[in-house]
Parts: C-alpha cells; structure tokens; sequence
C-alpha cells in the first residue's frame, strides 16, 4: 500500500521529532502529529522555534523546513486517524502507579484508549505501529480491541520500536544504526503492511538496515537493548566504586576493555547513574514480565541494573556529605546540571533529582543551574517525589539563571550533567567568589582534575581512586 498520509498519536520526545525527521524524508507524505495536550501542540506551531517543547541539536531547523509544508500539529486526533493510512502510537508508556504491578509493570490505558479511538474512528483498512515501548505481546492486545470495537474495517499492526537517544535525537533518526519492524509475516495482508513501512523508511535509511521479525521479536527487542545498554552503564558504575577503593581510575578501565573489540568502547561512562524516561521503566517492565512468566532468577539479574543505579546516585550525595564534614545543614550546595544528560531539556528520572532529594533531607541549600532546565521543571520534579511539602522544596532549593551567580558563596558544586559549557567557565573566578574550602564533586568526570587542584579546589570525580 502507498502511504500518503501518516497520523502520529502522541507528540512528545519520540513522536515529535520522529514525525518531524519523516517528513523532512519523505516529502510526498502528509505527516501530522496529534495529541490531546493542547498547550504542548501549541509549542510545536509557535513562531519562537525556542519554544518547541522538545529541545534537541538541529530538530528546530527541520521543523521549520517542515511544518506548514507537508508537517502538521494539531489536536484534532479524529481527522488525523481518519486521514490516514497509516497511524503510528507514540503515547507515554510510564511504570503504573496504582494497583496489580504498581512500580513495575507499563501503564497501558494511554495504548488502550488509542486502540479504542482508532477503532471508533476508523471507516477504511489501517496499518497502526507501536511505536511506543511496550511489553512484549502487547500488538495482540491492541489487535483484540481494534478488531472487537471497530467498524468492521481491517487493521494490521506493526511494531516499530524507536531507538534514538534524547541529545542525538535528529542525527539518530537520519543515521539509524537500524530500523525495526515486526509484523505479522505469515499473512499477505502482514507483508503488504510491513513492506509499505518499509517504503516510507527507505527513503533515507539504506535496505540492508531495515531490519523485519515477528512482532514479537520486535517487542522484546526494544526492552533487550535498553536493558543491555543500561546494564553496561551499571556495570561501569559498579566497577568506579571499586575503582576509588583501590586506586584505580575507572576512565583507564574503561579505555582499557573497551579496546577490546568484543566489548567495545561505547557507553562506558562512569556517572552519578543513568537517568531518562526510558531506562529504569524498560527494565522494571522487564523484570515484571519474567516474573509473570515466573521467570524469578531472570528477573532478579535485571533487577540489580536498576539496584546499582539506585546505590550509584546515593553514594554520590553520601560522599558529598561525608566530604563536607558530615553535615550540609545550612550549606549552599551548588548543582550544574539537571537535566538527565547533556543536550536535551528532558529531566526525567534525573540523577539530579534523588541526589538534590537526599541533600535536601540533610538540609542543605541547592542551587540549581542548568542551560536548559526551566525553574518550573525543577520543582515539579522535586514536589512530584512528595518528600516534603511545595513550600519547603522553595524555601530550600532554588534555581538560576546564571552559572557565575549559582557558585558564589556556595560550599560545594556538584556535576550532574555533563554539559558541555562547564569545561569552558573560568574556574578560577568561579573559586574566588566560593566559601573554602572550595569542593567539587564530579559525577560526570568532565573536569580537569590537575588544573582545579592548581586553583585550590579539593577535587571528586567518581571513579577515581587515590
Ligand atoms: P512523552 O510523554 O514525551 O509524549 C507522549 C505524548 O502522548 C504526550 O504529549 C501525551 O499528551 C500524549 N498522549 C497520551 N495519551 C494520548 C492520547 N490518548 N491521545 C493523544 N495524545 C496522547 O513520551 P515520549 O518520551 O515521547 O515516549 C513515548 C513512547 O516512546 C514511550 O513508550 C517511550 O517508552 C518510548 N520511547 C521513548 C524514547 C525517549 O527517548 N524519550 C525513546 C524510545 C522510545
Ligand atoms: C536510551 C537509549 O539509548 C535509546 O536507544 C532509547 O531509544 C531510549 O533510551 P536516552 O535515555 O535518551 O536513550 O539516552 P542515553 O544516551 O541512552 O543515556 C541514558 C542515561 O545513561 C543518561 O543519564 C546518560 O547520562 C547515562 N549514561 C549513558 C551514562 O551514565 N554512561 C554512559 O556511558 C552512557
């Protein structure tokens, strides 16, 4: 089938800038990105391309090529769906918060109330893609809710997860290192649907990339590989700590294996532990499902990516404490970085958040910076913990807009993201203004350790041993 018109449910981090990269691709095509959050499609169609809601290196410039042209954002998901042939569902698949499963398993009423929709709406053939992360076997759910609530029209459905990490986003989706695309390959009416996703990717991406399984396979797919990537970073985290014990420095280590081609060099980064909105939800899911297939051992090895992750971002605040004579009460701390990594305004699941948390139960001050964070952002990721009440996450922490002004009488600076622009500050400046002793703790080991210890700065970065 030619596809004319896609609709994209869901126009969050993956659903905007996927649609966006397609229809810069695929100029024939009608794209439009549907969501039912008006104040984010309002951003998408605002004339201030700073204010898109999703900041990522390059996006702005092919929104502008796009939008208007052959890119649409709107909230009228109905016309949308009715449009096209094509649907893709790139909805929110957090952990549930609430009942069977509650902290571990996806929370899947957003895909369920697409599913419905889709079907109420729907008055001729449709091929829908999950394009959402979702459990392995959910396209048999969303096929029984199509094919039992629909208008008697015929679906296919696909999966075609995505695997662009936020910060890369537009380049990930222009190079993928492969596309991925599970149908139902036993069926005509399956290839013909696999096969017409297939068209709109090989505009761009070369055959020999585009990968086709099972839908199945295509699921769990997507939970292996974050659950491998996010197992390498809690691997390397587990080595740092064992690396400051004995003298070690885990940036060595990691060199060292990573030349070892089985291994390979990539995401080998110590850190203060991995954050994102995709990591620890995909392996609790994981660890959910192989428990419900009372799969205990393999759930227990999964289980410890997150443990580690967790004790990563607690050691952190811990050696800040214990650094600072054991007691923070009353001290300005000052954090550079909030967002999960660098290039990208998303603070979900940040690092950030737990080790601000601890401190603040310690009472200290913290002050945030962050190029792209917004004030806003911040609290509500810290109200949205409820460790303490609105009044007194403001009373204790506050953000600015400065990186000079966050430092000045501050006790300790705290690296959580690893942005580029804190290698290039005047460090001496930003030592004459501190309280001395003058700390930092480098949890992203982007800093140069000989040149701080010049200045006078008593220097941490994880993983380094003594
Ligand atoms: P997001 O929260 O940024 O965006 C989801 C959007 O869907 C929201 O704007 C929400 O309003 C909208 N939505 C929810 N229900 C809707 C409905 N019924 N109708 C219309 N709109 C609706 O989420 P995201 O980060 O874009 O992630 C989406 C999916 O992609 C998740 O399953 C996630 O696991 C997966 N994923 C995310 C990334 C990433 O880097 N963020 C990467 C790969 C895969
Ligand atoms: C991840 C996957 O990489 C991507 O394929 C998937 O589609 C979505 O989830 P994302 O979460 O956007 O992408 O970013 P990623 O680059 O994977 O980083 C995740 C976290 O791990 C960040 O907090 C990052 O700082 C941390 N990390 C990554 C490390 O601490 N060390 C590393 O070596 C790599």
């Amino acid at each position: 089938m030619k596809i004319k018109n896609i609709c994209c449910i869901g126009a969050g981090y993956v659903g905007g800038p996927t649609m966006t990269v397609i229809a810069k691709q695929c100029p024939n095509i009608k794209v439009t990105v549907v969501d039912i959050n008006q104040d984010r499609i309002d951003a998408w169609n605002d004339n201030n391309l700073d204010n898109l809601p999703v900041f990522e290196p390059g996006l702005a410039d092919i929104v502008k090529e796009t939008r208007g042209k052959n890119l649409f954002f709107s909230t009228e998901v109905d016309t949308a769906i009715d449009e096209a042939e094509l649907i893709f569902i790139s909805v929110n698949t957090p952990t549930k918060t609430y009942g069977k499963g509650k902290g571990m398993a996806a929370d899947l009423k957003f895909i369920e109330l697409c599913a419905r929709q889709i079907a109420r709406v729907s008055k001729q053939d449709k091929i829908v893609v999950e394009k959402s992360t979702l459990p392995v076997r959910t396209a048999s759910a969303i096929k029984s809710i199509l094919d039992n609530t629909g208008n008697g029209v015929q679906f296919q459905i696909l999966s075609n997860p995505e695997f662009l990490a936020e910060g890369t986003a537009v380049n990930d989706l222009l190079n993928p290192d492969r596309v991925l695309i599970g149908g139902d390959n036993s069926s005509e009416e399956g290839i013909v649907a696999i096969q017409s996703l297939v068209d709109v990717y090989a505009n761009w991406v070369p055959a020999d990339r585009i990968l086709t399984t099972n839908v199945w396979s295509s699921e769990l797919s997507k939970l292996t590989a974050n659950a491998f990537l996010a197992q390498r970073v809690s691997s390397i985290n587990a080595m740092s700590e064992l690396c400051e014990k004995t003298g070690a420095d885990v940036n060595e280590v990691s060199k060292a294996i990573g030349m070892d081609s089985r291994i390979g060099s990539k995401f080998l980064k110590a850190s203060v532990g991995f954050g994102g909105s995709c990591f620890q939800k995909d392996i609790l899911n994981l660890v959910y499902i192989a428990k419900s297939y009372g799969l205990n051992e393999v759930a227990d090895y999964w289980e410890q990516v997150i443990l580690i992750n967790e004790h990563q971002k607690n050691r952190f605040s811990d050696k800040i404490v214990s650094t600072l004579y054991n007691t923070v009460s009353g001290k300005k701390i000052t954090f550079l970085g909030w967002a999960f990594k660098k290039d990208t305004n998303d603070t979900r699941e940040s690092a950030a958040i737990k080790v601000a948390d601890n401190l603040l139960n310690e009472q200290a001050n913290v002050v945030v910076y962050d190029p792209k964070v917004h004030l806003e952002r911040v609290y509500s990721d810290l109200d949205y913990l409820k460790t303490r009440s609105v009044e007194e996450n403001r009373e204790l922490l506050s953000v600015e807009s400065d990186p000079y002004r966050a430092c000045e009488g501050t006790h300790a600076i705290a690296i959580l993201t690893e942005w580029d622009e804190f290698k290039e500050y005047s460090w001496q400046k930003i030592y004459d203004s501190m309280n001395k002793p003058a700390f930092i703790f480098d949890g992203r080991g982007i800093l140069d350790k000989n040149s701080l210890e010049e200045i006078g700065f008593t220097y941490y970065k994880i993983g380094l041993g003594k």
